[in-house]
């Protein structure tokens, strides 16, 4: 299976991206191919709502969101992953998220594949309430097909991640995919 890890935090080796690493080694184990397309690090403007698109066309902004585009499009899963900010996912994965407008069509009747990865700092009831209800909104209204997802509260630092059971639960899940 072909699977695009879709890279959300502006830290290149922070907490998100110890746990998806950690995911990333379970898959690879399978054998399957991994691409990481690191949203923060390319230019993907926001989604301007002009539906020039009509959600099934081409998009008139030209930037790094063709790329990702086809690797949505080329992949058999998608792997979303962020740190958590202020109850939700980060600006840049948004942005890349509200960019699927111009294929969604496309996307949705794919079924594809999908898993979340998320970070957060407090680990108090509650705190990953709204993600969660994010992610399941997009779930269904894109035909995803969930795999699972790590809601790693207590991950506030590469240090407080390292030391946490998500570094294995993250494992364990990539490990899991057939
Ligand atoms: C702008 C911003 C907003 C944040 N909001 C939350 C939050 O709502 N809840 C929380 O527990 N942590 C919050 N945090 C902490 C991060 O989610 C946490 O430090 C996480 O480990 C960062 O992951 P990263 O290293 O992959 O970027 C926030 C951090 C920033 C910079």
């Amino acid at each position: 299976m072909k699977i695009l890890v879709v890279y959300g935090s502006p830290h290149q080796k922070g907490s998100s991206y110890l746990l998806a690493n950690e995911f990333i080694k379970g898959v690879q184990e399978n054998h399957h191919e991994v691409t990481v397309f690191d949203v923060a690090h390319h230019h993907i403007a926001p989604c301007l709502g002009c539906d020039h698109c009509g959600m099934n066309g081409p998009c008139i902004q030209n930037d790094d969101m063709s790329q990702l585009r086809k690797d949505m499009l080329d992949h058999d899963m998608i792997v979303f992953v962020t740190p958590l900010y202020y109850f939700g996912i980060s600006a840049q994965l948004k942005a890349a998220i509200d960019r699927i407008y111009s294929f969604t069509m496309e996307l949705s009747s794919m079924h594809k594949k999908t898993a979340f990865i998320c970070a957060a700092w407090n680990s108090s009831q509650g705190t990953m309430d709204a993600v969660k209800m994010h992610y399941e909104a997009l779930l269904d209204y894109m035909h995803f097909q969930d795999v699972g997802s790590i809601l790693a509260t207590g991950c506030g630092t590469p240090s407080m991640t390292l030391r946490s059971p998500f570094m294995e639960k993250a494992y364990q899940l990539g490990k899991s995919i057939q």
